[in-house]
């Protein structure tokens, strides 16, 4: 199986990159802020818990996190591979992560992680809440949300090149150009 985190910056691609990895290599995809929204869209329980911390640009619990990642996981039968973006983004999560493919005779392939400056996210993010009206999106919360990412979430850039498994993608350019160097990487595997 082909298990592969894409890792990056909010607003760094990871969404819009992982479509296109899915079409191609018939992968499942687990994009756990998407997970969340739904929850918060349904108005379950989780998502009334997940949106006070969204909303606020901080990170969901590990534990909780983490359950809802291997529940998530076993969902998908016979699967080719999955893609896991936005998870993980600490190093609990990280562990968690390795963890749970070993125990189903599992591993990830690679590690993806897409670099873009920083005043490139914030222009991508800005517009994409003026396009969409997604909460976080606004420039208060993508601050709070790049604050976190350093301090909990990149962290695991040098866990993943310990682990041999880590890949720098150049993030900025056209969705294309990325997809084809992320395209390279996955067929080296
Ligand atoms: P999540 O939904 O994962 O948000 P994020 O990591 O902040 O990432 P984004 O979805 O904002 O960006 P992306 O990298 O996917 O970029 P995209 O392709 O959309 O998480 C949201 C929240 O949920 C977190 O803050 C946290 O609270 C919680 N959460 C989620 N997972 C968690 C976990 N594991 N643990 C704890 N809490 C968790 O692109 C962005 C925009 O840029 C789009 O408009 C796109 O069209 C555009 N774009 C993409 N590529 C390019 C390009 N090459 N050039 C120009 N524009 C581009």
């Amino acid at each position: 199986m082909l298990n592969i985190v894409i890792f990056g910056a909010p607003g760094s691609g990871k969404g819009t990159q992982s479509a296109r990895i899915v079409e191609k290599y018939g992968l499942n995809h687990i994009s756990t802020g998407d997970v969340l929204r739904a929850e918060i869209k349904n108005g379950t329980e989780l998502g009334k818990t997940a949106k006070g911390y969204i909303d606020n640009g901080q990170l969901i619990p590990d534990a909780l996190m983490i359950d809802i990642l291997a529940s998530v996981f076993d969902s998908f039968k016979d699967s080719k591979g999955v893609i896991f973006d936005g998870f993980p983004r600490t190093i609990a999560q990280a562990d968690a992560l390795k963890a749970m493919l070993a125990e189903r005779g599992q591993e990830v392939s690679i590690m993806l992680d897409l670099e873009v400056p920083e005043d490139e996210l914030m222009t991508r993010l800005i517009k994409r809440g003026q396009e969409s009206g997604r909460a976080d999106d606004n420039e208060e919360t993508i601050k709070k949300r790049l604050v976190v990412y350093h301090s909990q979430t990149a962290p695991l850039i040098d866990w993943y090149k310990n682990d041999g498994k880590y890949c720098h993608i150049n993030g900025l350019g056209t969705m294309d150009g990325i997809f084809a160097d992320i395209c390279t990487a996955i067929d080296k595997l």
